[in-house]
């Protein structure tokens, strides 16, 4: 079997579009618009990235888009002030702080410091507890990305063996919940793990977010399985590659996330469907 792409920013430009126009039609109803703070600390190459990307994406579907940018010798004291200003500031419906963080500030300190419904990240506790009890309403953008991206092969999930690799709090985690919410039986694998290669060949879905180039083999993976590469990785060449070796595994399977332009897109697409979410909770 040779895999049908699974575009994630085909998808993620639909996602957008349908955001944008969302967000049109509330100024036209004389909301204001929704205001999205992404705040940076240090000077992290592949954070810089991200952040500008995300910033560039939410004045593009007509947010406001609030930017802060800090030395990485800030104080935790003074990050957790700038989270209160924000949590008080009305224009602000959502607050975005990158990770990772410089070794000195505590990321739960600051993650809990985040208004819930502010939360577009989803990683507060109370946006994860309402996760695990199958009613989220903020949800972590890049599992709620996956998802979008495995409704778009038309498939129905329920019943099917979901093999997640990774259990990290921004993906294995909440992907292994969202793949439960939505009636896969799911095992999650780690570093742990015994047999890694036989529990992912019962894979009928198989999720990778470990951040390890090509450590999925193309051999472990079962034949017809949909295949979700959360990995960003720099390979030697210095292209981008994801956890799954893509040509071997694209022979077996009957979807796949290439990389790039899979699941990276869908997350900033997921992040501005939040902060919309977000506008919409809070303002009606
Ligand atoms: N660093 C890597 N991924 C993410 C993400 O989804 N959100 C934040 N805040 N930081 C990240």
């Amino acid at each position: 079997m040779t895999a049908r792409i699974l575009d994630g920013k085909a998808v993620a430009q639909t996602v957008t579009q349908e955001v944008a126009a969302r967000v049109a039609a509330r100024v036209a109803e004389g909301h204001a618009p929704p205001g999205l703070a992404v705040v940076l600390v240090g000077e992290n190459a592949a954070s810089q990235v991200y952040v500008r990307n995300k910033r560039r994406t939410t004045e593009h579907v007509g947010m406001r888009s609030f930017a802060y940018d800090y030395q990485a010798t800030l104080s935790e004291d003074a990050l957790l002030a700038a989270i209160d200003r924000l949590n008080a500031n009305p224009d602000v419906h959502g607050i975005l702080v990158q990770l990772p963080l410089p070794k000195h500030i505590d990321p739960e300190k600051v993650v809990e410091r985040i208004d819930p419904g502010k939360d577009v990240d989803g990683f507060h506790p109370y946006n994860v507890g309402r996760l695990v009890l199958k009613s989220p309403t903020l949800r972590p953008c890049t599992p709620f990305g996956c998802m979008r991206l495995l409704q778009e092969t038309g498939e129905s999930l329920v019943g099917k063996h979901a093999v997640v690799i990774g259990q990290s709090n921004i993906v294995g985690r909440p992907m292994a919940l969202e793949l439960l919410m939505a009636r896969c039986t799911v095992t999650i694998c780690h570093s742990a793990t015994r047999d890694l290669p036989g529990i992912v060949r019962q894979g009928d879905v198989v999720v990778a977010g470990v951040g390890r180039p090509r450590f999925v083999q193309g051999d472990w993976i079962r034949d017809g399985a949909i295949v979700v590469d959360v990995g960003i990785n720099r390979g030697e060449d210095g292209k981008l590659v994801g956890d799954v070796d893509f040509e071997a595994a694209k022979a077996r399977a009957s979807w796949i996330t290439p990389v790039p332009g899979g699941v990276g897109p869908m997350t900033i697409a997921m992040l501005l469907a939040n902060t919309l979410r977000a506008a919409e909770l809070r303002d009606g």
